[in-house]
């Protein structure tokens, strides 16, 4: 298989997290959602958690520091170094920045960045209905995905919780973030030849559908 290199870009509840695990179920590549490392740092109690969680909690991003350093480790491991699925990250221009540099020093380039978009309405409901599984982070919606039996994960059976986050004030923080320091990278990557927009107001069997579509032609042209 061809080497990807690739980012899932978009607001809070745009689909990432449901679209990433699907393409890591595809591809079989490393996936980084940053989010979820932030989180099982979190209640793992160790120093970046505590660090990052009053951060977290008022839906702010983290310092780009902890976050850049984060990635960096995951990059120069090894593990991904036949390809990468990075979601949430990078999240502003310096992130953007420290990852080009990176990439270029261990003689990589980014392949593509797949934005998922969606409008702000559309995430409040989606993030008022979301669960999300204790064990593993599967993610669920009340009304547009939902568990087999209630309250309860499909995969691995653990329970399925609200994130502290989806509060509605914070949702609304979160987005307000998303406008003032993400949303500038789309043109950051539309410059660079490496943005593919895929409306993720479809269904989500829809957009896995487009973004498969996507990822064979990028695998053809790369392989
Ligand atoms: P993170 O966990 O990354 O949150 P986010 O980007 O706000 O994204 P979400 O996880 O909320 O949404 P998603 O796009 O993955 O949507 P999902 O698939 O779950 O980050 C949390 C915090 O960590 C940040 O606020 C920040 O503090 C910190 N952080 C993380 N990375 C950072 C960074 N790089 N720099 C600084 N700080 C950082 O879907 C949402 C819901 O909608 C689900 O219920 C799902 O079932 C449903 N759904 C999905 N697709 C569809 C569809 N097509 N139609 C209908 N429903 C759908």
């Amino acid at each position: 298989m061809a080497e990807l290199n690739l980012i899932l870009l978009g607001p809070p509840g745009s689909g990432k997290g449901t679209q990433g695990e699907r393409l890591q179920e595809d591809l079989e590549f490393p996936y980084y959602a940053t989010g979820d490392i932030l989180r099982a740092a979190v209640k793992e109690g160790t120093e970046v958690g505590k660090a990052a969680k009053e951060y977290m909690d008022r839906g702010d991003l983290v310092p780009d520091e902890v976050i850049i350093g984060i990635i960096a480790d995951r990059l120069e491991s090894g593990e991904a170094d036949h390809g990468f699925i990075l979601d949430g990250f990078p999240r502003t221009v310096p992130q953007a920045e420290a990852l080009d540099s990176k990439l270029t020093d261990l003689g990589r380039a980014l392949t593509a960045v797949i934005l998922i978009d969606a409008d702000d309405e559309e995430i409040v409901r989606r993030l008022s209905g979301r669960r999300v599984c204790q064990e593993k982070g599967h993610v669920y919606h009340v009304e547009f995905n939902p568990p087999a039996e209630d309250g309860v994960c499909d995969v691995d059976g653990s329970e399925l919780y609200t994130r502290d986050d989806d509060k509605p004030e914070v949702v609304r923080h979160r987005l307000e973030q998303y406008h003032e320091k993400t949303a500038p990278l789309v043109d950051y990557y539309k410059k660079q030849g490496l943005l593919n927009q895929v409306d993720g107001a479809d269904d989500p069997d829809r957009v896995s559908e487009k973004i498969r579509t996507l990822v064979s032609t990028l695998s053809l042209e790369e392989g």
